[in-house]
C-alpha cells in the first residue's frame, strides 16, 4: 500500500477535528443506503482483539423502537440527574443529550463474548479488549460517517437492560453502543457541552507525562514538550 497523500492526510485530519456527536440538528432527510453501507463496512475493519470482530449491529428505523428507547433515555436522564446538585443539575436537565427519534437509523452496537471463542489471542489477561475492540468499531464509524457529511451521537443514558429487551439480545450479548445517525444541518464547530460551558477541552500538555505517571519535563522531551504547549487541532481544518 502506497502512502498517503498530503490532501489524503488532510482528509483524514479533517474527519477526526471536525467529527462531532450530534444531538440538536438531525434532519429528515434518509441516508442512502451506499453511504450506510460504507459506514458500517469501516466500523466492520476496525482493529480487534486476536481479530476476534466481536461485534454486531442492530439497525433500526422502526419508530416505536425508536420510542421505547427515547423512554429509558428519559427515566435514566432523570434518575443520574439525582446524582448532581443544583445549580448543575437544572443544567444538566436542560442539555440536549440525544436525537432517537429525529435521526434516520439507530445503531446499536453490540459486544459478544462468545465470538471465536473461548480462547481469543491477547484477552486472556485484559477481558475488557473485547469491548475496547468494539468501541474501536464505533470510532471507526463516526469518522467514516463524518467524511459522509453523516451526523452521529451515542446516547449512553440508556439502561443495558430495556435494550436487551427491545431489541431482543440473547444473554451473552453486551450492549456497547447506541448511536443515532442522520444527516444533519450542521456541524457545530466546538463540542456541545464545551458550548454549554459544562466542561472546558485540557490542553494538550496537561495529559502528557514524560516516562512516568506526573513527570511533566524530561530533557530528552525537550523537543515535543514545546511543541505541545498549545493544542494544535484547528490547524488541520483550513
Ligand atoms: C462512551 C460515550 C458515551 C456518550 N454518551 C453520550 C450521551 O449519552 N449523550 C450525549 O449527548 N453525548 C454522549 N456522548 C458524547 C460526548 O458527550 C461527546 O463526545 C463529548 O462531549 C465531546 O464532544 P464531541 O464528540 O462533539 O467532540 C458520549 C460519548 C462517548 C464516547
Amino acid at each position: 500500500m502506497s502512502e498517503f497523500s498530503s490532501q489524503e492526510k488532510s482528509g483524514l485530519y479533517k474527519a477526526i477535528y471536525t467529527r462531532r456527536d450530534v444531538r440538536s440538528h438531525f434532519n429528515s432527510k434518509p441516508i442512502p443506503n451506499d453511504v450506510l453501507a460504507r459506514i458500517l463496512n469501516a466500523a466492520h475493519h476496525a482493529p480487534s482483539v486476536g481479530f476476534s470482530q466481536p461485534w454486531n449491529f442492530v439497525l433500526i428505523r422502526n419508530h416505536s423502537t425508536k420510542q421505547k428507547v427515547k423512554e429509558s433515555f428519559e427515566q435514566e436522564k432523570t434518575r443520574s440527574s439525582n446524582q448532581i446538585d443544583e445549580p448543575k443539575k437544572e443544567k444538566y436537565l436542560s442539555l440536549k443529550l440525544e436525537g432517537i427519534l429525529e435521526s434516520d437509523v439507530n445503531v446499536c452496537i453490540t459486544y459478544d463474548p462468545t465470538r471465536f471463542g473461548p480462547f481469543v489471542i491477547g484477552r486472556s489477561s485484559i477481558p475488557e479488549t473485547g469491548i475496547y475492540s468494539v468501541c474501536c468499531a464505533v470510532q471507526n464509524l463516526w469518522l467514516a460517517a463524518r467524511s459522509e457529511e453523516i451526523g452521529v451521537g451515542w446516547v449512553s443514558i440508556l439502561s443495558n437492560d430495556a435494550l436487551k429487551q427491545v431489541l431482543g439480545l440473547p444473554d451473552h450479548i453486551v450492549p456497547v453502543a447506541y448511536l443515532c445517525l442522520g444527516h444533519v444541518e450542521e456541524f457545530a464547530q466546538k463540542p456541545d457541552l464545551e458550548t454549554a460551558n459544562w466542561l472546558p477541552r485540557l490542553d494538550l500538555k496537561d495529559v502528557i507525562y514524560f516516562e512516568k505517571w506526573g513527570q511533566t519535563q524530561s530533557p530528552s522531551w525537550d523537543q515535543i514538550h514545546e511543541l505541545i504547549q498549545t493544542n494544535l487541532d484547528y490547524a488541520f481544518i483550513k
